[in-house]
């Protein structure tokens, strides 16, 4: 049996292989779109109708009527959460297994973080456990569409009408995904999207996109992106672009990037394609490999695939995923856990970091509910958090690389005796 590389074996690859695209999957079509754009010297939103054509091809994909374009996924979170009206008097639900952004953006919106519980088997919000959380205060939701697969959006929209919630998707993971035949990001008042290097489709490295059927919420969203202008000034001697009716932002997106998304939106389907193929590659090894399971995908969902979230069994293994993981990189695969410390166990919440040096708005008189962010608030998603164990899935991978992944597996695998 070949020695591990970590015990000083022979690796079954050089070069590491990443969990997420290092380098974005574009081509001389986008960098022509890009420098047609550089050339025109027509840069930003004022003076360039490239925006507003990549919003019309967003909103047009998926059969919505607005769409905003932004500069990340982080923006787009917090201006819809502006838009909707959430403020230091609310709280808004949101699952620990996600991204720090979908806390942070809360955060920005001085409104109080309340935590529910995940799906163990979809890693999606639970929506019963949702509705356990409900406070007088809870304004919001945001359901996080997990790794590219659809949280129960039925059961979630069915919870949020009967309690008046707003409902913000984070499909910054899904774009393109879909639940019973809809496209994620329809479902509520709000979508969210991110077009960051690593995403499924991106924007030149940074990027970000607000979806919604509301046209109320839409002019409030490219307002508030906008540094909160008014769209026709009450003065007749002022233009309307130096009257601001609120706390404004500039979070705009430039028209270079609109350029690169307008071609990266053509190959969107075919990038979700080729993840899906890679994925059902790796499912059908991982099911030779005692103890790691492939993700379970829900029957009524399209689950794109941002990352495959496998999970490491460890007492079926017999060694734990962080041990998985190290020998895994050994062999020149580079897979991690998603959250090895789910959000509300972060320093930055358990420690109550605010505004200043107060713990606002964590500490919050205008919310005035006592919070704590504490071990055991979500059983599930701490749980998950030392068991998931993140695979590459991209559409630039090669075959080679995919055959990488499965023998590297299998090799550690089958020597964690050696490991113990
Ligand atoms: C679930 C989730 N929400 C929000 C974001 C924030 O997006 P961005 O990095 O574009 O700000 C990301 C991605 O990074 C994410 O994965």
């Amino acid at each position: 049996m070949e020695e591990l590389a970590i015990k000083g074996g022979k690796p079954v690859r050089e070069t590491v292989l990443h969990f997420v695209p290092l380098e974005a999957d574009m081509t001389e079509e986008e960098i022509n779109a890009v420098l047609e754009v550089y050339r025109s010297r027509k840069l930003s939103q004022l003076v360039s109708e490239k925006i507003n054509e990549f919003e019309e091809a967003f909103a047009k994909y998926y059969g919505v009527e607005y769409a905003i374009a932004v500069n990340s996924g982080t923006a787009a979170l917090h201006v819809a959460l502006a838009a909707a009206g959430i403020g230091p008097a609310n709280d808004v639900i949101l699952p620990p297994y996600t991204f720090m952004a979908t806390a942070n953006a809360i955060l920005h919106q001085s409104s109080v973080l309340n935590f529910a519980d995940v799906n163990p088997k979809t890693y999606n919000l639970d929506p019963s456990d949702m509705e356990k959380r409900i406070t007088k205060k809870t304004k919001a939701v945001i359901p996080v569409h997990m790794l590219g697969q659809s949280a129960d959006m039925d059961a979630i929209m069915e919870v949020a009408r009967r309690h008046n919630l707003v409902v913000v998707e984070d499909s910054a993971q899904a774009n393109g995904a879909t639940y019973k035949g809809r496209k994620v990001g329809t479902f509520g008042d709000l979508g969210c999207f991110s077009f960051y290097l690593n995403k499924h489709m991106t924007t030149g490295g940074e990027g970000g996109m607000i979806i919604t059927h509301d046209e109320k919420l839409a002019k409030r969203v490219r307002s508030i992106a906008n540094h909160c202008r008014v769209d026709v000034s009450p003065y007749p001697n002022v233009p309307a672009h130096n009257v601001y009716w609120g706390i404004g932002y500039n979070y705009r997106m430039t028209a270079p990037q609109a350029a690169m998304g307008l071609v990266q939106l053509r190959r969107l389907d075919s990038f979700i394609e080729k993840r899906r193929r890679n994925a059902e590659y790796l499912t059908r090894h991982l099911k030779e490999i005692e103890g790691i399971e492939p993700p379970y995908i829900r029957n009524d969902v399209k689950h794109v695939y941002w990352a495959y979230g496998a999970l490491v069994i460890q007492e079926r293994v017999g060694i734990s995923r962080d041990s998985f993981a190290e020998a895994l990189l050994a062999e020149g695969i580079h897979a991690e856990g998603y959250c090895p410390i789910p959000v509300h166990l972060q320093d930055a919440i358990k420690n109550k970091v605010g505004y200043g040096d107060t713990h606002f708005p964590f500490d919050n008189p205008l919310h005035g509910e006592k919070v704590s962010h504490h071990r055991g608030l979500c059983p599930n998603a701490e749980k998950l958090s030392s068991q998931d164990l993140l695979l590459p899935v991209y559409q630039s991978l090669t075959e080679k690389d995919l055959k990488d992944v499965v023998v590297a597996l299998k090799k550690v695998a089958e020597n964690v005796s050696k490991l113990k």
